[in-house]
C-alpha cells in the first residue's frame, strides 16, 4: 500500500467500528505502516471540545439540526487542518472512525437540507476527501443490544429505532452514489471475517500491504 492514505469508517451506532479499527491498526503497524487512528467528532483538543458539546449538550436541550451540523463540521475542519492533513503529507496512513459522511447520515436524518450539508462539505473537507471509506451496515433492531450493551448516553444513542434505520438509509444510498470509494461490510459477521474483508479491499485498491 502506497504511503498518505486516508481511510474512514461509517455506520449506525453498534457496528462495531472501533473493533475493527483497532485490528486494522495492529496488522497495518506490523507491517510497518506509520498508521494514525483518529475519530470524529473529535482528534484534536478543539474537536474533542467540540463533540462533548455535541453529544452531551451542557444544558438539558439538544442544538437544532442546523446548528448541530455547524459545530460537527467546525470540528472536522479543526481535525482536518491540524491533524489528517499534516498525518497524510509525509505519509502516514490515517484512519478515521467517521468523517464527512456520518453528516450527510445523522444530521441528514435530521432534515437539514441536502444543499447544505454539500456546501459545509465543500467548505470542511475541501481536497481531503477519504480514498476509501468503509460502511458497516447492518439492521439497527440487530444491533440493539450491542448498543445497550456499550452503556453509552447521548443525544442520539437514545432516539428510536426508526431514527436509526433512517440513518442506515443514508448510508447505503451514499455507498451506491459513491462506488468508488465506499464499500461495504455486513456488519454482523464475525470479526474476523469483518477484518479479512476489510484488508482484501485495501489490498486490492492499494496492493499489498
Ligand atoms: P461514535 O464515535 O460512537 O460513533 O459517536 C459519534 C456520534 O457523533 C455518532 O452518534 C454520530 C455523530 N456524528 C454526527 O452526528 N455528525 C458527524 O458529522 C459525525 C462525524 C458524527
Amino acid at each position: 500500500m502506497a504511503a498518505g492514505r486516508f481511510l474512514t469508517f461509517e455506520g449506525g451506532e453498534g457496528s462495531g467500528k472501533s473493533t475493527l479499527i483497532r485490528g486494522l491498526q495492529e496488522l497495518l503497524a506490523a507491517r510497518g505502516h506509520d498508521v494514525v487512528v483518529t475519530r470524529e467528532p473529535g482528534g484534536t483538543p478543539l474537536a474533542e471540545a467540540a463533540r462533548a458539546l455535541v453529544l452531551t449538550p451542557p444544558v438539558d436541550e439538544d442544538w437544532s439540526p442546523v446548528a448541530q451540523a455547524l459545530l460537527v463540521n467546525a470540528a472536522r475542519r479543526d481535525h482536518i487542518e491540524r491533524l489528517i492533513a499534516p498525518a497524510l503529507e509525509p505519509g502516514a496512513c490515517v484512519v478515521s472512525d467517521r468523517c464527512a459522511d456520518s453528516a450527510r447520515g445523522f444530521q441528514g436524518e435530521r432534515r437539514v437540507d441536502d444543499h447544505v450539508l454539500d456546501t459545509l462539505e465543500t467548505l470542511t473537507v475541501g481536497d481531503t476527501r477519504p480514498d476509501l471509506t468503509f460502511i458497516l451496515d447492518a439492521d439497527p433492531a440487530e444491533l440493539q443490544q450491542r448498543r445497550t450493551d456499550r452503556g453509552i448516553s447521548d443525544v442520539f444513542e437514545n432516539k428510536p429505532l426508526s431514527f436509526h434505520q433512517g440513518i442506515r438509509a443514508r448510508f447505503l444510498h451514499l455507498a451506491g452514489q459513491n462506488r468508488d470509494r465506499c464499500v461495504i461490510i455486513d456488519a454482523l459477521s464475525p470479526i474476523e471475517a469483518v477484518k479479512t474483508a476489510a484488508l482484501s479491499v485495501i489490498e486490492t485498491r492499494f496492493g499489498a500491504v
